[in-house]
């Protein structure tokens, strides 16, 4: 018989049931195509993608890997309703910043910031027609999700909660991915959105390794090979891992990004709203201390990033990540400067220790 961990290789088409996670904004094709070509699944997130950008990013892939297998992530979230009260209690909770670096509340051009899965986005993939699509925030629209499904791949999504994980799997997830609470980046919450819910990854994988006929993919402060051998013990099927890869050659990671992941400052982080409108995972900085973690002021994801964009932009110009979204799961010891192909050949030497 097959062990579990095989048998997600065999569906994923990959070598190893390594997946590296889709990392809006730190990386693009060439982490991907580097993850891919050493065996794991590399994946393109595309929310932060036009669908020029995107096309362009998987010809790359294409051309890069041929049959290897990658991985499309998006999100699928419904697109908000601008509130103009809401906006501009947001920009008054930010009063105090915006004039510290004597930016003009009225002149900020609103803009999403993150785009959902929709019909274009479908066109563009069925041209590439991947072998794995994961998504974030649930799965889209079933006549959306058939047509991802119509060309055979496979699909992944993120549960934070057992009930996430039922869902997902009645609703067309061919693997789901255990996002337990230490996880950098957006939570992938969709049935609730009481954060009291999320388990950390070592209670949230048994129970949905229990309730679940799907493979599991556990994520979540998996930093090394130990730490997939314990996911691979508590029953994953394979293990998605962020945070780790956000210091190799080939992710886009920033230089003040890259240097608050490695100081100590990456020991203490924190979910926090204020970046997009939704609860993420990242290392505590000056916007968080003073007007977070979270705030009721914030707008809905993913209108936020607006008010803040300018914010970042001044103080980064001046050489400080004050203002910056620095993505961090709790456990960034895994970070390496080194060629991704490196890290994937350290991670699954933890898949021969299993079980
Ligand atoms: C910088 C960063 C960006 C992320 N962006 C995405 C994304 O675009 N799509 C997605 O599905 N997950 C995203 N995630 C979450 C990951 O899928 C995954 O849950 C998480 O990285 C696992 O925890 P770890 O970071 O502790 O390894 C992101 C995580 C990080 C650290």
């Amino acid at each position: 018989m097959l062990s579990s961990s095989s048998s997600l290789a065999a569906l994923l088409g990959t070598e190893f049931p390594l997946v590296q996670a889709p990392m809006a904004g730190v990386q693009g094709s060439r982490l991907a195509i580097a993850v891919s070509g050493a065996g794991a699944l590399g994946s393109l997130p595309c929310a932060m993608l036009s669908t020029e950008a995107m096309r362009s990013e998987l010809a790359a892939l294409r051309d890069a890997l041929g049959e290897r297998p990658y991985n499309v992530n998006f999100f699928c979230h419904q697109a908000p309703v601008p509130d103009a009260a809401r906006e501009a209690a947001w920009r008054e909770a930010l009063a105090p910043f915006l004039r510290e670096f004597g930016i003009d509340p009225a002149a900020i051009p609103a803009g999403p910031g993150r785009n959902p899965f929709s019909t274009e986005a479908a066109e563009v993939l069925a041209e590439f027609r991947p072998r794995v699509v994961s998504f974030h925030f649930g799965l889209p629209a079933p006549d959306l999700l058939a047509r991802v499904k119509a060309w055979g791949a496979v699909v992944l999504a993120s549960a934070t909660t057992v009930e996430e994980g039922l869902w997902l799997q009645a609703h067309g997830a061919d693997a789901v991915i255990a996002q337990g609470l230490e996880a950098g980046g957006h939570r992938g919450h969709f049935l609730s959105h009481d954060l009291t819910r999320q388990p950390g990854l070592f209670a949230l994988l048994p129970q949905l390794v229990a309730q679940l006929r799907v493979p599991v993919i556990a994520a979540g402060g998996i930093a090394d090979a130990q730490g997939v051998a314990a996911a691979m013990a508590l029953g994953a099927a394979g293990v998605q891992v962020g945070t780790a890869w956000l210091l190799c050659d080939e992710a886009t990671t920033t230089p003040l990004h890259r240097a608050a992941l490695k100081s100590e400052a990456a020991r203490h982080t924190a979910l926090t709203n204020l970046f997009t409108g939704r609860a993420a995972r990242g290392i505590v900085n000056r916007l968080l201390r003073e007007a977070g973690p979270m705030s009721a002021a914030a707008p809905e994801f993913p209108l936020a990033t607006a008010a803040i964009a300018p914010l970042r932009a001044k103080a980064e110009a001046q050489g400080s990540g004050d203002f910056s979204p620095l993505w961090s799961g709790q456990n960034a010891t895994g970070c390496r400067e080194v060629p991704a192909a490196e890290l994937v050949r350290a991670l699954v030497r933890g898949f021969g220790r299993a079980g």
